[in-house]
């Protein structure tokens, strides 16, 4: 049989970091799969960083990303120019992640020409159109384009089965980016980032990001100004905050927090030192989907910066908080964790429900019996509980 023809398509950095071992995992099998990469580069520096970091040279780069660009634009410029790839491609299947833009638009131009639709992180849900904005859509919109479901977890599977999703298009991998923080996270590492290498390793470190639609205007407000009191209240922890480059983001946090000694705005971090910098530190604040995976991971309390969230197996588990986007309530809940051994003991030693870094190998399985390579898929993922999350934290460990 011919190599089947796979594009995946991304644009921003979490899809990126995401689908980067499937990329990898799928080009080593050049006899079954024909991998190509398109980006969209919604995002530019952040994506490129990601991609050098793990050597994808994309075969299409349609750099379309704009200063403070709008999601109608996002969506216009992407699919003009996924079109034209495909139509000049034509592969078997589009490859996509998670829930971004880039991700529903690649979908509905897939849709558009008629060629199958794969979808990685499948199935995550809030059941709140709004939150997060526009993600809850685009994994939606996503779905209903989508012939193949690759769920993280279970009870993404089961989101899927309740919209009528057929049993059979699903299949359960974990989450990929416990595949890339396993290649990534190492004991010896150590930092070049003059900032980073610089940092007192024996005081208590909280990472901080933050960069949510929804959080725009006043809820980030009170986020920084939370990091700000959180500061004062003890001067002796260590804030880092990799800002990410989205000017909306970065004027607040400037405004609010630059130049107060031991709060560190630095521009966005490669993977490689992000990861290792959250395995040395005590807790993580956040309204990112993709850290309230790896934090988990690494045995890392983490406090969600937001009302909902679509990742509820670590909450269910104790690592993960959701504190919203009061300031109060984050003072206080930060507090508790910095003063209160036993709360922070509790969370710091919940499990990690998202994966086992074998997800691109299954997904990888998964299409070959798709496109008749094999007679059944591997085994799916499934959570053995403690001993699983062992390992990566170990790895992670000082
Ligand atoms: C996007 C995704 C969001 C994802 C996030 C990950 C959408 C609508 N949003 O949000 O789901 O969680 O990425 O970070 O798909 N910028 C740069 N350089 C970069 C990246 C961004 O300058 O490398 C600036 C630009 O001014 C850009 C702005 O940030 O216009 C916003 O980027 P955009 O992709 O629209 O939104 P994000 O908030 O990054
Ligand atoms: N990340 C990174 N450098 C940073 C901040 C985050 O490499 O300075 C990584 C992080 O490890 C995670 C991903 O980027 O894998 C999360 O991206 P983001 O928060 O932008 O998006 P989300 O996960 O919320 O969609």
């Amino acid at each position: 049989m011919p190599p089947v023809k796979v594009l995946t398509v991304f644009g921003t950095r979490p899809e990126a970091i995401k689908m980067a071992p499937v990329v990898q995992e799928l080009k080593k099998h050049k006899e079954e799969f024909h991998c190509l990469v398109a980006v969209t580069a919604q995002h530019r520096e952040m994506l490129d960083q990601v991609l050098r970091l793990f050597s994808i040279e994309p075969e299409y780069d349609l750099n379309i990303m704009r200063p403070g660009q709008s999601l109608e634009e996002i969506t216009i410029r992407a699919l003009e120019g996924l079109v034209r790839v495909l139509d000049r491609e034509k592969p078997d299947l589009v490859l996509v992640h998670g829930d971004t833009t880039t991700t529903f638009v690649a979908a509905l131009a897939a849709f558009y020409r008629q060629v199958a639709v794969g979808h990685v992180e499948a199935g995550l849900r809030t059941g709140d159109k709004y939150a997060p904005y526009p993600e809850e859509m685009n994994r939606r919109l996503t779905g209903a384009l989508s012939d193949v479901h690759f769920a993280p977890t279970c009870k993404a599977r089961q989101n899927l089965l309740q919209e009528g999703v057929p049993a059979e298009r699903i299949y359960v991998t974990g989450n990929t980016v416990i595949d890339a923080l396993k290649a990534t996270v190492r004991k010896d590492y150590s930092f070049t980032d003059p900032v980073l290498a610089s940092l007192d390793f024996t005081k208590r470190i909280i990472l901080v990001t933050a960069h949510r639609r929804e959080n725009w205007g006043g809820p980030m407000q009170e986020i920084f100004s939370a990091l700000r009191e959180i500061k004062e209240q003890h001067p002796e922890v260590e804030i880092v905050f990799p800002v990410h480059k989205n000017p909306r983001v970065r004027d607040m946090a400037e405004e609010i927090l630059k130049g107060i000694p031991g709060v560190h705005l630095i521009e966005p971090l490669d993977y490689e030192p992000f990861v290792n910098l959250m395995a040395r530190s005590y807790l993580v604040l956040t309204d990112s989907g993709g850290l309230q995976e790896e934090a988990p991971a690494l045995g890392k309390p983490v406090l969600v910066l937001r009302e909902v969230t679509e990742r509820p197996e670590a909450v269910q588990a104790g690592t993960v908080r959701l504190v919203g986007t009061s300031k109060e309530v984050i003072v206080a809940a930060t507090k508790e964790l910095l003063e209160d051994q036993g709360s922070y003991l509790k969370m710091a030693q919940a499990v990690n429900p998202y994966g086992d870094g074998q997800a691109s190998k299954r997904i990888r399985g998964f299409l070959r019996y798709y496109f008749g390579f094999a007679l059944a898929p591997p085994p799916e993922f499934t959570y053995l509980g403690e001993a699983q999350g062992q390992e990566i934290r170990d790895k992670g460990r000082l």
